[in-house]
């Protein structure tokens, strides 16, 4: 039987992630991964977790197995709400609602305001998770360049001079993925500006804001909005654990009813018993000084990178920016079109890294980039795989 015709035009075309992809391939226990975007697992607060779950479980069964609301466990939406304040990212209009990850937050907000033809201004390149979400409601996304600090404003500005139907600029303006990069404070100032101008709204997607191990705090675009146009996203999942699916959106009321409304639909409410448990490991502990353990071993294991890169990669044939928080770090090889030679025979030798193309608005033309992460591998293999790395790029570039 050929399924390809019962499929509805919005996934017909889907290519799924490479990182998944690689991750089938990547049974082979010799294999270094550079490729993905875990955190590190080794600082996981597991036994503290097990014991939290174990007398939630024991003590208050009804209130972690019944059904929740959909916003979310009230004391879950207070913990977020702490978060987001941290970064003044709460405005007197809006509404906080628990996700099942900023993921699902990102995709319920571009279902809540964008119809089939619509066109939403992105990062080029951008978390290929959001551009996925975004393809399914058949809207066009139009690229714009990241700089050294962040998207290109010229390019922004273009882009809204040249488009019609622009309903929101996609931005992570804080340790990007996949560029590590943030974007400088008089360019969040010129997005709110131009965002007013043309009259469009921003999601500013912000799960690695809390991870900075070097170099000065940028205020939230979020927090120097005077109207009403950002939509702000937070997480969980990289300064707590990924697998508890725990984020949350501060959006304007009005918008957040019909957000709430499509994740009924979705999955009727984030599960009970890790959002209680997030609230009990907050609650108990200083989540603050967990997340300054990560944010010590994360400048730690960069700067092995790239001390690594600096001792393996070819000279001169190598460029990027070495970030001062989150967990990626992009390179980019002048001299050549297309890095996929160099991946493949990256994973002959048993390292696998992140072809550009993936996070691309196109994903069919050509990258000359890759992306590296340092979060979760240990430092001896980070200096293993770039050593590896370093032979390949001198061998083909
Ligand atoms: C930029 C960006 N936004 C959102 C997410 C998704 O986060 P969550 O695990 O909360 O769904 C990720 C995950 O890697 C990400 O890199």
């Amino acid at each position: 039987m050929e399924y390809k015709s019962y499929m509805a035009d919005r996934v017909k075309n889907m290519k799924g992630s490479a990182i998944r992809e690689m991750f089938k391939r990547m049974a082979d226990p010799e294999i270094i991964s550079l490729a993905g975007g875990n955190p590190a697992s080794e600082l996981f607060p597991g036994e503290e977790l097990s014991k939290i779950a174990g007398k939630i479980l024991m003590t208050n069964p009804t209130l972690a197995l019944q059904y929740g609301t959909t916003d979310g466990y009230p004391k879950m939406r207070d913990c977020a709400r702490q978060r987001a304040e941290k970064v003044n990212s709460v405005g007197e209009n809006d509404a906080i609602l628990i996700m099942t990850g900023a993921n699902q937050g990102i995709d319920l907000t571009a279902k809540a305001v964008l119809n089939k033809g619509d066109k939403v201004i992105v990062e080029s390149p951008s978390f290929i998770g959001s551009l996925n979400a975004f393809r399914t409601y058949e809207c066009g996304l139009v690229g714009v360049t990241v700089e050294d600090d962040g998207m290109s404003m010229e390019g922004l500005e273009d882009a809204l001079k040249n488009n019609d139907g622009v309903k929101f600029i996609y931005t992570i303006p804080t340790f990007q993925n996949p560029t590590g990069v943030t974007m400088s404070l008089e360019k969040r100032k010129k997005m709110l500006e131009l965002a007013s101008k043309y009259d469009v709204l921003i999601l500013e997607d912000n799960p690695y804001g809390d991870l900075r191990f070097s170099g000065e705090d940028v205020p939230t675009i979020k927090s120097m909005d005077t109207e009403g146009r950002v939509i702000y996203a937070g997480s969980f999942s990289k300064i707590l654990s990924p697998g508890m699916r725990l984020g949350y959106i501060v959006a304007p009321a009005e918008l957040a009813e019909k957000i709430e409304m499509l994740k009924q639909v979705n999955d009727v409410h984030t599960p009970m018993l890790t959002q209680l448990m997030c609230v009990e490991f907050m609650k108990k502990y200083n989540i603050d000084s967990y997340i300054a353990k990560n944010r010590e071993l994360y400048g730690k294991k960069c700067a092995c990178m790239v001390e690594n890169m600096e001792k393996y990669f070819p000279k001169g044939k190598v460029k990027w920016v070495t970030p001062e928080g989150g967990i990626f770090l992009w390179c980019e090889c002048p001299t050549i079109t297309d890095i996929t030679p160099i991946v493949d025979r990256c994973l002959e030798k048993k390292v696998a890294i992140v072809p550009g193309s993936n996070f691309a608005t196109d994903i069919f033309a050509p990258s000359n980039m890759f992306r590296l992460n340092y979060s979760s591998a240990t430092l001896e293999n980070i200096e293993e795989g770039i050593r590896r790395i370093g032979e390949v790029l001198t061998e083909l570039l």
